[in-house]
């Protein structure tokens, strides 16, 4: 796969966020799974049993790295030392690419550990993608900037957040990981059209999907991780599939964490919209759902 493209090629089936609570249940029963993402900085130890499990695991099933700390958005350059035990990981993963969060985190060395919203600006897209191209040249390997969910919007903002994401991604030349529950979580919280959303990003870029349950509350919706996903989310995966083709899905389940099997099954029912998709595909588009 070329280092900036990822043309379709990603349709790995359905994937599962590999979490400690599962690593006893997976290294003995070997369950039947495509892949599973790991969150890099979880693995970024140099040594022990965290490397250990994830070697066992690499015997068994295919590792797509997700991080949570490169902050694409923040002005601060790269940490070097960051990206150095970073591309150690890559190398040893052979990761097939790598994501990350479009958003900010840090000022000046100083790191929230929170995945903050960005203001939707030019000068912003410039130098998110300045930051993005960097971080792939260094590490050698394709990038995809997730879309998060968000509870605040800037004054400042120039256009939509789908026209920001879409500036980034071609500016950077890199992929999309296209949280389809992050899309709801704030077209609910700001009042857009999540198909909209949906249907103006580039869909060839689209390489991985993340669909996950949330938690309404009565002025806003919060991304939990922490239950299955919900209608709505679903019907809107249904749409991205239609519109972006099958690519690599995975369902975030980050607390209140059940059995494997559990988890597993609900990640599975996204069989279901990818067969829909694949037949969608061979007839004319039908009409898309109202949002809800
Ligand atoms: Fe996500």
């Amino acid at each position: 796969m070329p280092a900036n493209a990822f043309n379709g090629q990603t349709d790995y089936g359905i994937g599962l966020g590999l979490r400690v609570p599962h690593y006893v249940h997976i290294l003995e029963k070997k369950p039947d799974v495509a892949w599973f993402e790991i969150i890099s900085e979880n693995f970024m130890c140099g040594g022990g049993r965290p490397l250990e499990v994830l070697d066992r695991i690499m015997e068994q099933y295919r590792v797509v790295q997700h991080g949570v700390s490169l902050y694409f958005g923040s002005a601060d350059k790269p940490d070097r030392e960051h990206l150095r035990r970073l591309k150690a990981l890559v190398k040893r993963t052979h990761t097939p690419w790598l994501s990350d969060h479009l958003c900010w985190g840090s000022v000046d060395g100083t790191y929230t550990h929170d995945l903050l919203p960005m203001p939707y600006t030019f000068a912003a897209a410039r130098t998110t993608a300045a930051k993005i191209r960097m971080v792939r040249d260094f590490l050698e390997v394709p990038i995809c900037v997730e879309n998060v969910s968000s509870y605040a919007e800037f004054h400042a903002s120039e256009m939509t957040e789908w026209e920001f994401l879409s500036e980034v991604v071609e500016l950077a030349d890199c992929g999309i990981l296209l949280d389809v529950n992050n899309i709801y979580v704030s077209s609910r919280n700001h009042g857009f059209n999540p198909y909209d959303y949906l249907d103006h990003v580039p869909h060839h870029r689209v390489g991985q999907m993340h669909i996950a349950g949330h938690t309404k509350f009565e002025k806003y919706i919060l991304d939990t991780h922490d239950h299955p996903v919900l209608d709505p989310v679903w019907k809107l995966y249904a749409h991205a599939t239609r519109r972006c083709g099958v690519t690599a899905t995975l369902l975030e389940w980050d607390d209140r964490i059940p059995s494997f099997d559990e988890v597993h099954a609900e990640a599975l029912k996204a069989n279901e919209f990818i067969a829909d998709a694949k037949n969608a595909r061979k007839k004319p588009a039908p009409p898309r759902p109202r949002a809800a």
